[in-house]
């Protein structure tokens, strides 16, 4: 079936139209062939990333967009609707002509943190802007056992989470948020906001997939959660018993940010396992940067006068700071350390050694994360556009050992505080090192 350039246009314009506007972009003309996506709409990199998720979903075809972000080795500075039109034609009258993906993003040109490096005070006034969370006192049984993966966000921790879902023994949806909160209704109080909502998807994912349901249905069940005042406990338990003997892995980045939080797992599971996920800092920040994910934050941390390099660093150092705290209180035979750069690198020794920690048989659909994306729950519950996670994992088609130290061009150690560089120097000395 060919498409035609009109349909093409018809697409694009949608998509483009539809992300200003969940921008809050200050664009006002109509949008025309002409229209530059930075300069006029406002679009971040992550932008460009959710648009050509977008168009190929629904073109339903694979474009490649990577070659038209990336053109020469350098990213693009910007680019206008008609290019997006004109590329994609062209690909869909020559598919032959994509090569194999490279991470490819629209570039932030300047170099990273050129900024004043980040002091102690600096993390204690951060702290404070990270909410205390009410949780429930633990009574009753505990749920059985189950995993969680736990880093700060940016550490590759959707790329593990979907490696993990090709595993049949194991059961990976997307972000779930529930440990973070005491009741299903306290949790829906906190997320619905627009930048927020589509982190409520990952349970409804999970149970079209444990219960053969349509989002709808799913939907309507969690509200029902939600009126009855059922405890987020309950409701991990109810994904369990969809499950039979698999094992539930909970990704979920912000569980880190407290360590309240994280304890909540000792308190709520039989032998919780645990994966502490590490990432070189200048990666971790890079990729912040190019997400431009302070927008996604809680609107104190948003509005908070540190930059976005210092927002990142913190994160990276107060979420690492809180797991290994934890880890300190968890026997060493349920904690297991991996790092995003050896993942990366060497995927299939990685996810054998994790298979043999979680008790469960090697599987070769692991290091295929780009197949089946139905069961690995990477198409989102509308679109694979509102997938909780990292938007960037579609832009990938095989996990890409350059995205390890891509960071480099761009960034050095001379920017990272005191602290994380304490922090880098203890993990280099764990199997978690951030080091090739
Ligand atoms: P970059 O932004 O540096 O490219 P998280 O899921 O924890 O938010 O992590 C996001 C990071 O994982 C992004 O890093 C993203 O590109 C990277 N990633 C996603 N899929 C990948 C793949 N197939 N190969 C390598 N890196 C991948």
């Amino acid at each position: 079936m060919t498409i035609q350039r009109t349909e093409v246009e018809r697409t694009v314009f949608a998509v483009v139209d539809e992300l200003l506007e969940a921008i809050d972009s200050d664009y006002e003309a109509a949008v025309s062939a002409d229209t530059w996506l930075i300069a006029d709409g406002g679009f971040s990199s992550i932008d460009f990333v959710q648009m050509t998720v977008m168009i190929e979903e629904q073109l339903g075809s694979k474009i490649g967009f990577q070659d038209m972000l990336m053109q020469h080795g350098q990213y693009v500075d910007d680019l206008t609707v008609g290019q997006v039109v004109d590329f994609t034609v062209e690909r869909l009258a020559n598919p032959q002509a994509a090569r194999p993906a490279a991470a490819a993003v629209v570039a932030t040109p300047q170099v990273t943190g050129t900024g004043a490096r980040i002091t102690e005070e600096d993390v204690a006034a951060f702290s404070r802007l990270i909410k205390p969370r009410r949780v429930l006192p633990a009574t009753g049984r505990k749920n059985k056992r189950a995993v969680f993966i736990l880093s700060p966000p940016r550490s590759g921790s959707t790329l593990l989470r979907v490696m993990l879902a090709g595993n049949p023994a194991l059961f990976a949806p997307p972000e779930l948020h529930l440990l973070s909160y005491a009741t299903m209704a306290e949790r829906r109080e906190d997320l619905s906001n627009d930048h927020s909502a589509h982190l409520l998807d990952g349970t409804v994912r999970a149970l079209m997939q444990t219960q053969d349901w349509t989002g709808e249905q799913a939907r309507a069940f969690i509200a029902d959660c939600e009126r009855d005042g059922m405890s987020t406990r309950e409701f991990f338990g109810i994904i369990q018993t969809g499950l039979d003997d698999r094992l539930l892995v909970d990704k979920t980045p912000t569980y880190a940010f407290s360590e309240d939080i994280l304890r909540q797992a000792e308190d709520c599971f039989e032998d919780a396992l645990y994966i502490h996920l590490t990432r070189h800092p200048c990666g971790m920040i890079r990729s912040y940067e190019e997400s431009n994910l302070t927008r996604m934050m809680p609107l104190m941390m948003k509005n908070s006068e540190f930059s976005m390099t210092a927002l990142a660093e913190m994160i990276w150092l107060v979420s690492n700071r809180n797991i290994l705290s934890f880890g300190q209180t968890v026997p060493a035979e349920r904690w297991f350390s991996v790092s995003y750069e050896q993942v990366v690198s060497q995927p299939e020794p990685s996810m054998r050694r994790l298979c043999q920690f979680l008790g469960v048989d090697y599987h070769p659909d692991m290091i295929n994360p780009y197949s089946d994306s139905k069961s690995r729950m990477t198409d989102g519950v509308d679109s694979a556009s509102k997938m909780s996670g990292d938007l960037k994992f579609h832009l990938h088609s095989q996990i890409d050992p350059n995205a390890a130290t891509r960071w480099q061009q761009f960034c050095s150690e001379d920017m990272l505080g005191a602290q994380t560089l304490d922090l880098v120097a203890n993990l280099d000395s764990s199997p978690a090192s951030v080091r090739l």
